[in-house]
């Protein structure tokens, strides 16, 4: 039986459904996050299980007991937002004080308690400090810390990171991942960043428009996208046109050229007109013996990323991209330059719309 369990829940506002059929098991302990463009009703589900919103229909449990009525109050859940939702006029130890004080701790419990959320998130010396004197990321360790100090059955994290600049991004993504898993509490991690959720999840949801087009571990999302939704928005991929030559075989014609796929094309017709995703990283100017495949092209373009180059080709009526690692000695080809892409026939991928 999972921990938090979302079962069949929606939600519309007015006339308008914003979230459809949304069901996922959480495992006690697992960090999972909510992928998706903005509008697509992450933090709606996330109102959901903190008690902000009501389902319109479905049933919420944490750890087997039905919460979809209760008030947020009665759940025990804890909660951090985007902006940093501190209390201006508090300390930073009142306000890690906060919802135990509300809860009527003894003083000495909550004395014990803030020192050790601070100690967690290596603020100990800021204790008395208010918001305004410290920078964006400290508030958002205090938040956590304020959020952890009473003990929640489920951590709720709703764009924590997304105010920051892109250094402190990443190191508190990690600092928020390695207290998460110190303290082995089961968390939901909204983000519309494709690399954060990739780099810290234990699964991620990929939401589009209200539902979950796919859920899965980071290298199954990534390697495996289920829809033409998850592909182009889950890192950055070349979506081909193609047709397909032979269903048995798993053959399509691409380019010019007949090429078999890994996935099954079985539910296909020949001349089906279908759309396969190669990643930039997958193919190459260079032959290996795991590119079993050659398609020629025209260079349009060459952009320097800082630690790849990306060239953009015209193939046939299509475009794609692919990347090299940068060197000094390199020179990428030249606009105009016809050259030869070598990829492994089972890098692509046949992609459902
Ligand atoms: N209280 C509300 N009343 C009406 N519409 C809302 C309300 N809250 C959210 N929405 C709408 O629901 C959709 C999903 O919003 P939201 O869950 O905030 O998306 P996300 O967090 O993924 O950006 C959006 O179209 C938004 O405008
Ligand atoms: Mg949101």
């Amino acid at each position: 039986m999972s921990f938090l369990d979302l079962s069949a829940i929606q939600k519309s506002f007015g006339p308008v459904q914003v979230v459809h059929d949304f069901n996922m098991s959480i495992e006690k302990g697992e960090f999972v996050s909510f992928l998706g463009p903005s509008g697509c009703g992450k933090t709606t589900v996330l109102r959901m299980i903190a008690g902000f919103e009501t389902p319109s229909a479905g049933t919420i449990r944490i750890n087997n007991v039905d919460q979809t009525s209760l008030k947020p109050n009665q759940r025990n859940i804890g909660m951090v937002f985007q902006a940093y939702a501190l209390f201006p006029n508090m300390t930073v130890f009142e306000n890690v004080a906060f919802g135990l004080k509300v809860a009527g701790k003894p003083r000495a419990e909550i004395e014990a308690r803030v020192r050790e959320m601070l100690s967690l998130i290596r603020l100990d010396h800021l204790a008395s400090r208010y918001p305004y004197q410290m920078s964006g990321g400290q508030q958002q360790r205090v938040a956590l810390a304020r959020a952890l100090a009473v003990k929640p059955q489920v951590l709720l994290l709703d764009e924590p990171l997304s105010a920051l600049d892109a250094k402190i991004r990443v190191s508190l993504r990690e600092e928020i991942r390695a207290i998460q898993r110190q303290l082995g509490i089961t968390t939901v991690f909204v983000t519309h960043d494709q690399e954060e959720a990739l780099s810290i999840s234990d699964r991620i949801v990929v939401m589009n428009a209200g539902r979950a087009d796919q859920i899965g571990t980071p290298s199954e999302i990534y390697n495996k996208p289920a829809t033409r939704f998850v592909a182009s928005f889950v890192g950055t991929l070349n979506l081909i046109d193609a047709e397909v030559e032979d269903p048995a075989t798993n053959r399509i014609r691409l380019g010019g050229h007949s090429i078999a796929i890994r996935d099954s094309l079985a539910t296909h017709k020949a001349g089906d007109r279908i759309a396969v995703a190669l990643r930039p990283e997958a193919a190459s100017l260079n032959p290996s013996s795991r590119a079993d495949t050659q398609i020629p092209g025209e260079v349009i373009s060459s952009s320097f990323l800082g630690s790849v180059i990306r060239t953009r080709l015209k193939v046939g009526g299509n475009e794609i991209s692919f990347d090299m690692f940068n060197d000094p000695g390199l020179t990428p080809p030249a606009p105009g330059e016809q050259v030869t892409l070598h990829f492994a026939a089972r890098d692509l991928l046949a992609i459902r719309d």
